[in-house]
C-alpha cells in the first residue's frame, strides 16, 4: 500500500484482484475483450501489442487471430494478473505471446513497429490520458491500427447503483469514476478528440451493448469486489453497507423480467483508428 496516500494504488488493487478478477461467472470482460479484437481485425502474421491485458481478455483473441506467425506482447502493471495471463496463454498452447510487467505510461522497452495496438478499459487510469495516447500511437507502424475500449451509456439501473456509492467517495476518486459523465471518457466525441489529438487517423466510433445477468444482489456484490469498484466499496462505511445492499438489491429486483436474472446493460465504446501512413 502506498504510505503517502493511505490508499492502494491502481496496481495494488488490481494485484489484489487477479485471482477473482473475471471469475465470478458473470461474462463481461471477455465478451468486451473479444468484440475489441473484432472491430481491429487483426490477421495472420501480425504484431500486437495489448496495454493492461488483465487476465487476457484480448490478449488471447489478438494471439488466436494472428497465428499461424504473428506475435502479442501484453503487458500489465499488476504483477498477478501478468502471471494469470501468462498460465492461461499456456493451457491454450498458444505461440508467440510474451507478457510482461510494465507501466502503460513507459513502454520504453517496446520498441514499435506494432500492426495493432489494443487496450480495453484501462487508458482512464492513467493521469495524462492524451500524452499517454500519443506514445502508444507511436508504437504503431504507419497504417498500424489502434483501438481501445470505455464505457459508454450504462442504463438507469447501474445509474442508480453507482449513486448509492457517491455520498462516500473522495473527489480524486469520484473523477477517476470509469463512468464519468465529464472529460474525454464522457463521450464517443470526446474520445474521438483524444484520438485526433493524439495524431491518430481514420478516427471512428463503434458501441455496442452488453448485458451482465446477476442471479441475485450477492452475484453483483461478487462480481463489484472482483473489479476496481472494490476501491470504492471500502469508502462505505461498515455501518452503511447493509442498507447499501438492500437499496441495490431493491434496483436489481426491478430489472428482472418473467422471474429471470437482474440485468444490467452497458454499452461499450470501441474507439478506433489508425497511424497514418
Ligand atoms: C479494468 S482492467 C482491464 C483488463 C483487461 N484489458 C480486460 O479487458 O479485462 C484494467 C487493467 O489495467 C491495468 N493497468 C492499470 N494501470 C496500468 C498501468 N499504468 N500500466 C499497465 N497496466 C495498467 C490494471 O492492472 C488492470 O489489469
Amino acid at each position: 500500500m502506498s504510505a503517502d496516500q493511505g490508499a492502494p494504488s491502481v496496481a495494488e488493487v488490481f494485484d489484489m484482484l487477479a485471482d477473482v478478477y473475471d471469475q465470478t461467472g458473470v461474462e463481461f470482460f471477455q465478451p468486451v475483450g473479444a468484440g475489441l479484437v473484432a472491430e481491429l481485425d487483426p490477421r495472420p502474421g501480425e504484431r500486437c501489442l495489448d496495454i493492461g491485458c488483465g487476465r487476457g481478455a484480448a490478449t488471447l483473441p489478438l494471439a488466436r487471430a494472428v497465428a499461424p506467425g504473428g506475435s502479442v506482447d501484453a503487458v500489465d502493471v499488476a504483477p498477478a494478473m501478468v502471471a494469470a495471463t501468462r498460465s492461461l496463454v499456456e493451457q491454450a498452447g498458444l505461440a508467440g505471446v510474451r507478457v510482461e510487467v510494465a507501466d502503460a505510461a513507459d513502454l520504453a522497452g517496446y520498441d514499435g513497429g506494432y500492426d495493432v495496438v489494443a487496450s480495453s478499459l484501462v487508458l482512464f487510469f492513467l493521469s495524462g490520458p492524451g500524452d499517454v495516447l500519443r506514445r502508444w500511437a507511436g508504437k504503431l507502424r504507419p497504417g498500424g491500427r489502434i483501438g481501445l475500449t470505455t464505457f459508454g451509456e450504462l442504463d438507469e439501473a447501474t445509474q442508480a447503483i453507482d449513486d448509492l456509492f457517491v455520498p462516500w467517495q473522495p473527489q480524486a476518486m469520484l473523477d477517476a469514476r470509469t463512468s464519468g459523465t465529464t472529460g474525454p471518457f464522457g463521450s464517443d466525441a470526446g474520445m474521438e478528440e483524444l484520438f485526433a489529438a493524439a495524431g491518430i487517423a481514420d478516427v471512428r466510433t463503434v458501441v455496442r451493448p452488453t448485458t451482465l445477468e446477476f442471479a441475485d444482489v450477492a452475484a453483483w456484490q461478487r462480481f463489484m469486489m472482483s473489479t476496481g469498484q472494490r476501491a470504492m466499496w471500502r469508502n462505505v462505511p461498515e455501518e452503511e453497507r447493509p442498507g447499501f445492499l438492500e437499496r441495490a438489491a431493491a434496483i436489481l429486483e426491478g430489472t428482472r423480467v418473467d422471474g429471470g436474472p437482474g440485468r444490467l446493460v452497458w454499452q461499450m465504446r470501441y474507439t478506433l483508428g489508425a497511424r497514418p501512413s
